[in-house]
């Protein structure tokens, strides 16, 4: 469905959220609400978008602007209603013949029936046509009062409604095609007295029906139209998304234990025969290769796993790659641009911060690397600690192919470890350890002969009576 406009209502405060980020942005799956309705209309084909913004304008405007190039923004500086937004946009919307009209908290539908609304609406000639769904419960939604044939004779919102109308259980999804040249000339007519003294987008419906225009509702699984106003809703349309995610990717080659406890973001991308367990999230512009296995309580953010990677439970991986045939945790924390090649392994209570670690090379236990470059087949020791902060900078470690790094080493930054190379256990590294050699950096031990006993009698405790 090539070449259609649209235009997206974002401007409104969301009240009902109780909370001081704009609505728009609250997140589901880890990427905000607006999102899903722009990355809809992407898909469905439409080749120019405009935002009208409002409350945050400038945290939506941003967020926007950086994740979808070319989208038009437009300031509504008074909230005061739908069709109050849609003016704010006249001078973008002039000129052009048709219109997609929607809501920034209608996150759930679907790109195929957004290509199908304009089809039908080109097809039918009709002036306006509006998505609809019958709803078990159609409370809080505006109600559509039919005419004759197929036509859409107003809808009324439930405030005004009277209790005949409260009864339709047609609700309007907020979702319209318009002919511009109608909408542009009819919009003035909007008044505002009505039950919440705002301009209704929904009055144009009457407006056009009145004036001879003809008003399609097209109707559409009642999944689709949900709007989120408060965080109830956002946890339905949640929920409903992470089925979505979930049973697509089913649908692909990927096993998910428990669909209700796995929240794949709908950027992440995962290959065949990857395992998900429960309580697993893999978000953000996340992937993983065929043949992986996510472990229970782990979360991927921004994580690149290639093949046959193992995670074991209770890991985080953050803006890192994770290469074939790697294994991590349980309890490892891998982040910010950390990179483990093919083999590595990130164990128990381990964290990996902005390190590469060479193939087949070991961090089995307890230790934090950071800043630190790893060569190949290395082992590092239990408890090993890169140093790397001064307390002022971050400061770089280097170690090469083929090293032992003895247990609870201090590598204090900057600092080098040639291949070959190895440290004794307990050591604290300040100096550069020339390849193949052995490190030693601790206080020698004395023992202290019948130390035990003397320090009994000084007490003067007697033993042995
Ligand atoms: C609206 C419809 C209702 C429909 C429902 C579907 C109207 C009057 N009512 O009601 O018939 O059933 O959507 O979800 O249109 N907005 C602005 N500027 C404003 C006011 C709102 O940009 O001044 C934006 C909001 O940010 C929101 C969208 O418009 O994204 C809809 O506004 P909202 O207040 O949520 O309308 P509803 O009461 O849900
Ligand atoms: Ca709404």
């Amino acid at each position: 469905m090539a070449g259609f406009s649209s235009l997206v209502l974002a401007a409104g405060k969301g009240k009902r959220m109780k909370s001081s980020l704009p609505k728009v942005l609250h997140p589901i799956l880890g990427e905000p609400m607006i999102y899903y309705v722009l990355s809809s209309l992407r898909e469905a084909g439409s080749s120019s978008i405009g935002v009208v913004v409002g409350h945050g304008a400038e945290q939506v405007s941003s967020y926007v602007r950086g994740l979808f190039e070319g989208v038009e923004l437009m300031v509504q500086g008074e909230q005061r209603g739908t069709a109050d937004a849609v003016r704010t946009a006249s001078s973008w919307l002039s000129g052009r013949e048709e219109v997609v009209v929607l809501p920034g908290d209608a996150p759930l539908v679907r790109s195929s029936t957004l290509s199908r609304a304009v089809e039908r609406f080109r097809a039918s000639g009709a002036d306006m046509l509006l998505l609809s769904a019958e709803l078990e419960d159609p409370s809080g939604y505006g109600r559509v009062v039919r005419g004759e044939g197929e036509l859409v004779r107003a809808v009324v919102e439930e405030k005004d409604a009277s209790p005949e109308q409260r009864a339709i259980r047609e609700v309007n999804s907020g979702i319209y095609v318009f002919k511009v040249e109608p909408l542009l000339s009819l919009l003035p007519r909007v008044g505002c007295s009505n039950a919440q003294g705002e301009y209704y987008l929904t009055d144009l419906v009457s407006l056009f029906a009145e004036g001879g225009l003809r008003v399609l509702a097209l109707q559409v699984d009642g999944e689709e139209v949900l709007g989120v106003n408060d965080r109830w809703q956002l946890a339905l349309a949640s929920r409903a998304m992470q089925r979505r995610i979930n049973r697509f990717w089913c649908e692909r080659g990927v096993s998910i234990e428990d669909p209700d406890s796995a929240f794949v973001g709908p950027r992440a991308v995962l290959e065949e025969d990857v395992r998900l367990s429960p309580f697993v999230y893999v978000l953000g512009r996340s992937a993983v290769g065929e043949g992986s296995f996510v472990g229970p309580n782990t979360l991927l953010r921004d994580a690149v796993l290639g093949r046959r990677v193992f995670v074991h439970g209770f890991c985080v991986v953050e803006g890192s790659t994770v290469c074939d045939g790697a294994r991590l945790g349980p309890f490892a924390y891998v982040r910010d641009g950390a990179l483990l090649e093919e083999e590595a392994f990130a164990g128990r209570f381990v964290e990996i911060k902005g390190s590469s670690i060479g193939k087949r090379t070991k961090v089995p236990h307890l230790s934090y690397i950071g800043d630190a470059t790893v060569g190949c087949d290395t082992n590092i020791g239990a408890g090993t600690i890169t140093c790397n902060f001064d307390g002022q900078r971050k400061h770089p470690t280097r170690i090469g192919d083929n090293c032992f790094i003895g247990s609870d080493t201090m590598l204090v930054a900057p600092v080098e470890v040639g291949d070959g190379a190895y440290t004794a256990a307990g050591s604290v590294i300040t100096e550069d350890v020339p390849p193949g050699a052995l490190g030693v950096g601790r206080a020698r031990q004395r023992n202290i002969a019948d130390w035990a006993r003397r320090r009994a009698l000084a007490r003067g405790e007697r033993k042995g009576d």
